[in-house]
């Protein structure tokens, strides 16, 4: 019959085990569970021009592709439910919500983001317009304010201070800078088309 254990040998085996159960390093190298990882398919995406060729989980979505593997970092994550427009960016020249857009179905589609608007360290006149017009407090909102506010604008949607706030209605802005916003919109438009 084993030696008893003592109450010393017991807290100290018990101490060894807690600090194991609380290394995160030695939970994510545990053995895996049952469950297969999903197979990366490959998939190409274009953004701002350029070709991009990546192998992916099928169930990612742009944003995630963007941000996680392109480490482009300007398209924001604030909801990812669709709510509130912070992950907006343009492709084929129309306004797409990333966060609920898988990446495999956009493959070889014109995909642009804040990343691609300056041209030759030139701001896109929406870019001078926010800043002219202070249309940000935080930031957080503005990349996809931005994306938005440009196709508004080239969609003729950007005629009337309430047709700008009617057509900008999906992008929220948690600091309110909605007054600012209509007049950056305004005047990034009479650049865009001369009105
Ligand atoms: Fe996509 Fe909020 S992060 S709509
Ligand atoms: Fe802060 Fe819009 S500037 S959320």
């Amino acid at each position: 019959m084993p030696p008893p254990i003592t109450r010393r040998e017991l807290l100290a085996g018990g101490a060894a085990f807690a600090v194991v159960s609380a290394d995160p390093v030695a939970a994510k190298t545990a053995p895996a569970s049952s469950e297969a990882a999903p197979a990366a398919v490959p998939v190409d995406l274009k953004v701002n021009g350029k070709t991009h060729r990546l192998r992916l989980d099928a169930r990612i979505t742009v944003l995630d592709a963007l941000r996680e593997h392109l480490h482009m970092t300007g398209s924001k994550k604030g909801c990812d439910q669709g709510q509130c427009g912070a992950c907006t960016i343009l492709i084929g020249g129309r306004r797409v919500l990333s966060c609920l857009t898988l990446a495999v179905t956009v493959q070889r589609k014109e995909i642009q983001t804040i990343e691609g608007l300056a041209v030759s360290g030139e701001l896109h006149p929406m870019q001078q317009a926010f800043i002219d017009q202070d249309g940000f407090q935080c930031g957080y909102c503005t990349p996809g304010q931005i994306m938005s506010a440009i196709a508004c604008v080239r969609e003729g949607h950007a005629q009337t201070d309430a047709d700008i706030r009617e057509y900008m209605s999906g992008n929220l802005c948690r600091c309110a800078a909605y007054p600012k916003i209509v007049a950056a919109i305004k005047q990034a438009r009479a650049k865009m088309v001369g009105a």
